[in-house]
């Protein structure tokens, strides 16, 4: 699939169900104490590395993860590829700043993040997408910049053809943590910190949450 197509499915699956899906995820953290503890753990990096410069959350869906940081003291905006998320985004955090694009093609200056979080969404970009998506972030990033990602793991891609009584096309993309971790690192991100973790009682899939930074000195 050209990443126009891969782009243009992923944008149509999520604003076909964005409402069903905002309120589905309108939930807390509470029952997820491992997704509490790394973007608290990730929070606090990203508040000691600011020097005046914001966190992206990219892929920001309806802006659980972008009002979750913003409620530890993270100066946090949103970047979401569908305009419907993106609107339900805001209306669900008025105050907070998000905006329509696409991560894969940032429309940011070099060096104006000081951390990128990215919940769920590389799930959504083939392999051979990630060196580039991987070389955005690390142009953004100011030096000393906190990135975590979070994924499913296993190694297939999984197609979803219905998504809350809709009939959709969205490729879910399965890997092994040390498949995401050598993409960034051959954009320059170091790795600070990985935890994979089973899947909760509700959940179906394991995921992997990985840390990492650009260094202050390339
Ligand atoms: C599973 S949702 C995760 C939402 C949120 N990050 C969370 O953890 O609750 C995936 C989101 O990533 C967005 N997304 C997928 N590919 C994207 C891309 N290339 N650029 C920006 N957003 C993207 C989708 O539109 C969707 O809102």
């Amino acid at each position: 699939m050209t990443e126009q197509g891969f782009l243009e499915t992923t944008r149509t699956a999520y604003d076909t169900f964005a409402e069903e899906y905002a309120r589905d995820e309108r939930n807390d953290y509470g029952p997820l104490p491992f997704e509490r503890a790394m973007l608290g753990a990730f929070a606090e990096y990203a508040r000691a590395s600011a020097g005046g410069l914001p966190v992206a959350d990219l892929g920001c869906g309806p802006g659980k993860v972008t009002s979750f940081l913003h409620g530890l003291g993270v100066d946090v905006f949103g970047i979401d590829l569908s305009p419907e998320m993106i609107a339900l985004a805001r209306k669900e955090n008025p105050g907070l700043r998000f905006d329509v694009g696409s991560m894969t093609a940032l429309d940011l200056p070099p060096a104006s993040v000081s951390g990128i979080v990215a919940s769920y969404s590389i799930i959504h970009v083939p392999d051979e997408a990630l060196p580039s998506l991987f070389d955005g972030f690390a142009r953004v990033l100011a030096p000393g910049g906190e990135v975590l990602v979070v994924f499913f793991t296993g190694d297939e891609r999984m197609r979803r053809t219905e998504a809350f009584g809709y009939e959709v096309a969205l490729d879910y993309h399965l890997r092994p943590a040390d498949r995401v971790a050598e993409a960034m690192r051959a954009a320059g991100l170091v790795e600070r910190a990985r935890l994979l973790r089973g899947p909760e009682p509700h959940e179906l899939l394991p995921r992997a949450f990985l840390f990492a930074s650009k260094p202050r000195e390339a």
